[in-house]
């Protein structure tokens, strides 16, 4: 099938080798990011409208692009005719509108994680998906889980799948920061740091996950009134390997997310990501060491590049390359009996509808 057939009323003939114009719903901190990377460092693709509730911010970030247009109502901007696909990096909140609106139109867009705020409205943009995908035979939806796309998770997982380590059995994944913006709860934790451990684990294990305990230990000093920082969460894997997750949001040191999959005949370490390591005068003697990343852009900033370029080559030609809707469903059904967990203080078991549909 051709991308004309695909796309009939958005793509012009030719469009395997026009450039992707794409819609960008939102340009706060990832929405003028991949605005800039999308105008800067990926090829095949151009921004031609920007939509942002705050109509001077997308004024500035249009201003810095060439060719593009502002469009404030986000619907619109979607229903543009200089619009070949899409970018939504709006709050979560506004996604399922936002998304929804794409698959009726039958343009393929990017998602910012969450797909939407919670496991049944993720299920009903899977099933609207499904439902175009029955029609066309081709898929409109990918979630931005960019650790995927990150060279070491890339290869921690084809390692894996390769069967390097025999067979898998434990996965021990660290996510700290050094500090969480005021008004961050230990329930906004799980759905939004935790969530992307969710989707590695169901990617370097293939499997669903079951069933989720969370235990709160003592608390730094340093988080936050009413924040229980750090979390441990365990999830339990439909094929019964375990995965711990320590999730420490208030460190005051420096953005770490480190993975480790144990398996039969050995194991695996990503995210130490030293880069030079460096000898150099400290209190005590010399010291060997290197410097840690400060956040999650500069850690994943590479990830978030080859995301987008996949995205754009498979959206060029009518599909995407990359984590699904499906995957954004079952992270937010994970989520949800993540904060059941939290609340209840017990093991929970993740519910969640059988796949069916037309997935590839
Ligand atoms: N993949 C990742 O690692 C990652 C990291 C950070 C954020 N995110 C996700 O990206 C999304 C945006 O997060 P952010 O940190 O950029 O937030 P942000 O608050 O910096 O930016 C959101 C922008 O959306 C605008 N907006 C508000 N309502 C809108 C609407 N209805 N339509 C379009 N725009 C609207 C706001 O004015 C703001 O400019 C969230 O879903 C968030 O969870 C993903």
């Amino acid at each position: 099938m051709t991308a004309a057939e695909v796309l009939p009323a958005v793509t012009p003939a030719g469009a395997e080798t026009a450039d992707l114009r794409v819609a960008v719903l939102g340009v706060g901190l990832m929405g003028a990011d991949h605005v800039a990377r999308l105008s800067r460092r990926v090829s095949g693709a151009r921004v031609t409208v920007v939509s942002d509730a705050a109509t001077d911010r997308a004024d500035q970030v249009a201003a810095g692009v060439p060719g593009a247009r502002v469009v404030p109502d986000p619907l619109a901007a979607i229903a543009d005719p200089g619009v070949d696909a899409v970018v939504v990096a709006s709050p979560g909140r506004f996604h399922e509108e936002q998304v929804l609106a794409c698959i009726e139109r039958g343009v393929p867009v990017l998602c910012e994680k969450p797909l939407t705020m919670d496991a049944d409205s993720s299920l009903a943009v899977v099933r609207a998906e499904d439902a175009y995908t029955a029609r066309t035979g081709q898929r409109l939806v990918q979630v931005g889980f960019m650790r995927r796309f990150d060279p070491e998770y890339a290869a921690l997982r084809e390692l894996v799948a390769s069967g390097g380590l025999g067979e898998p059995l434990l996965v021990h994944c660290a996510h700290r920061n050094p500090a969480v913006p005021a008004g961050v709860t230990t329930e906004s934790v799980v759905n939004d740091s935790v969530v992307h451990e969710v989707d590695v684990a169901r990617f370097l294990l293939g499997e669903e996950i079951a069933a989720v305990t969370v235990l709160r230990p003592r608390s730094t000093r340093r988080a936050a009134e009413g924040l229980s920082d750090p979390l441990v969460v365990l999830l339990e894997t439909t094929g019964g390997r375990l995965v711990d997750v320590e999730c420490f949001v208030s460190t005051g040191l420096a953005y770490e997310v480190r993975t480790e999959v144990v398996g039969e005949d050995g194991s695996a370490l990503i995210g130490l990501d030293p880069g030079p390591v460096r000898l150099s005068a400290g209190p005590g003697g010399a010291v060997r060491g290197s410097t840690a990343a400060p956040g999650f852009r500069e850690r994943f900033g590479r990830a978030y590049d080859i995301e987008v370029q996949r995205w754009v080559d498979a959206a060029r030609h009518g599909g995407i390359d990359g984590p699904g809707a499906w995957d954004g469903y079952a992270a937010q059904a994970v989520c949800a009996a993540g904060v059941e967990a939290l609340r209840t203080g017990r093991r929970t078991e993740v519910r969640m509808e059988p796949r069916g549909g037309t997935r590839s």
